[in-house]
C-alpha cells in the first residue's frame, strides 16, 4: 500500500463513520434505522458491521472538504460521480450503507441499499474499481469470519452481504458472500489460504441454484472440500431466518447439508418429467456424468444405489456405462 491507498482507506474510514453515525443519531436516518430493525437486526449487529445512511444531500463532499482533502483524492475515492465540468457529486444518497472491508478489515468500498424496491433505481449500488477496491478481488466479511470459524474451520460462502449479516445475527458467524458477480480464481484463492471446508448456502430460488451448480463446478478444481446447504425454495438465507427464527437457522446450517454430487443429482431434475421414458433416460445419462466424476469406486457405488432404488433400473448396466465414463474422464 502507498500513500495513495492509505490516503484513500482513511476516507473511507471516516465516511464509514460519517454514515453510521447518520443512521444511529441523526433524525435523517430514522427511517433506514427503522429499515433495519424491521429487516431484524439489532443495534450490536448494526454496530458491528457499521452500517450506515447516506442522506439525500451532498453531504460527504461538504464534510471531506471541510477536512481540506484534495480534490484528486475526493476524485480516485469512488465516492463522487463527476460531470463534464469537473464538479463532483455524492454517489450515494438515500441509501442504506454497507461497508465493503478487505482481508486486513479496512474499509475499502461501499454497498448501498435503496430503501423500497419499489423505486426504480437498482437494488444495490457499489463503489466503482478504484486504486483500493477491485469487486473481484473482494470476499465479503473474511476477514471476520476465518477469526470465527474456530476450530472447524468450516466458512460458509453466502450469495448476498445481507446473508451474511443475518447469519451473523443468528449467531452464525462464519460466512462470506462475493460481491454479486460469479467467483474469481482470486476469490478462491483467499478462501483457500483461510479454510479447507467451504459450505455454499446460496437462495433457494432458480438463480440461485444454477448460481450453486456454476460454483461447485469452479471450485471443483480447488483444494477446498465442499457442501451444498439446502435452502427451502423460494428463500434466502435471511428471508428463512426471519420467519423461523436463531435458533431454526442455525439448526438448518447444521443439519441441511448434502454433498455436491447429492446436489447436482436434484439439479438435474428441475425441468424434467421424469413420468416420462425418454426423459428418465435422459436422466439417468446425465447423473451418470456427474457420478463418474467421482474418483472412489465406493463413493461411486453409493451413488449408483441411489440410483437403482429411485429407477428401478438394472445396476449392472449403470455399471457398464459408468466404466465406460469413467475412463473418459480419470
Ligand atoms: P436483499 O434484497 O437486501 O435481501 O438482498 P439479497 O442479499 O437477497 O440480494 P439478492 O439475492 O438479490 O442478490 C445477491 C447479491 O447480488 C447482493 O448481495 C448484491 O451483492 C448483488 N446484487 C443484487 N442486486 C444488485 C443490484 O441491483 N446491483 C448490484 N450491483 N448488485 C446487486
Ligand atoms: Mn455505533
Ligand atoms: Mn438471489
Ligand atoms: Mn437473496
Ligand atoms: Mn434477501
Amino acid at each position: 500500500q502507498d500513500d495513495t491507498d492509505r490516503a484513500l482507506i482513511n476516507i473511507h474510514d471516516e465516511v464509514a463513520r460519517l454514515y453510521h453515525h447518520i443512521l444511529v443519531n441523526t433524525k435523517m436516518g430514522e427511517p433506514a434505522l427503522r429499515y433495519l430493525h424491521q429487516r431484524g437486526l439489532t443495534d450490536d449487529v448494526i454496530n458491528e458491521f457499521q452500517l450506515g445512511f447516506a442522506p439525500q444531500a451532498n453531504l460527504v463532499q461538504s464534510f471531506l472538504k471541510e477536512k481540506q482533502t484534495p480534490n484528486d483524492l475526493l476524485v480516485k475515492s469512488g465516492l463522487f460521480n463527476e460531470n463534464d465540468r469537473g464538479e463532483l457529486t455524492d454517489r450515494f444518497f438515500n441509501r442504506v450503507m454497507y461497508p465493503i472491508r478487505n482481508q486486513s478489515g479496512q474499509t475499502i468500498a461501499f454497498s448501498g441499499r435503496v430503501l423500497d424496491k419499489t423505486a426504480s433505481q437498482a437494488k444495490y449500488l457499489n463503489s466503482p474499481e478504484t486504486k483500493i477496491f477491485s469487486k473481484r478481488d473482494v470476499v465479503f466479511n473474511l476477514d471476520k469470519a476465518r477469526i470465527a470459524a474456530g476450530v472447524t474451520k468450516d466458512l460458509i460462502l453466502f450469495e448476498g452481504f445481507m446473508d451474511v449479516i443475518a447469519a451473523f445475527q443468528a449467531g452464525v458467524k462464519n460466512g462470506i458472500a462475493s460481491m454479486g458477480t460469479s467467483f474469481t480464481s482470486q476469490q478462491i484463492r483467499q478462501i483457500e489460504r483461510a479454510t479447507k471446508h467451504l459450505l455454499i448456502c446460496y437462495d433457494g430460488d432458480e438463480p440461485g441454484q444454477k448460481a450453486i451448480n456454476r460454483a461447485v463446478d469452479t471450485l471443483s478444481d480447488s483444494r477446498l472440500k465442499l457442501g451444498v446447504i439446502q435452502m427451502p425454495s423460494g428463500v434466502d438465507p435471511d428471508e428463512y431466518r426471519r420467519q423461523n427464527g436463531d435458533e431454526q437457522f442455525q439448526k438448518m446450517i447444521q443439519t441441511a447439508r448434502e454433498t455436491p454430487i447429492t446436489f447436482k443429482l436434484r439439479f438435474l431434475k428441475l425441468h424434467r418429467n421424469l413420468n416420462r421414458e425418454d426423459e428418465r433416460v435422459a436422466y439417468l445419462n446425465d447423473a451418470l456424468n456427474v457420478i463418474a466424476t467421482i474418483e472412489s469406486p465406493v463413493g461411486r457405488d453409493v451413488y449408483v444405489n441411489q440410483l437403482v432404488d429411485q429407477f428401478d433400473v438394472d445396476k449392472q448396466s449403470l455399471l457398464t456405462q459408468l466404466n465406460d465414463l469413467a475412463n473418459k474422464y480419470q
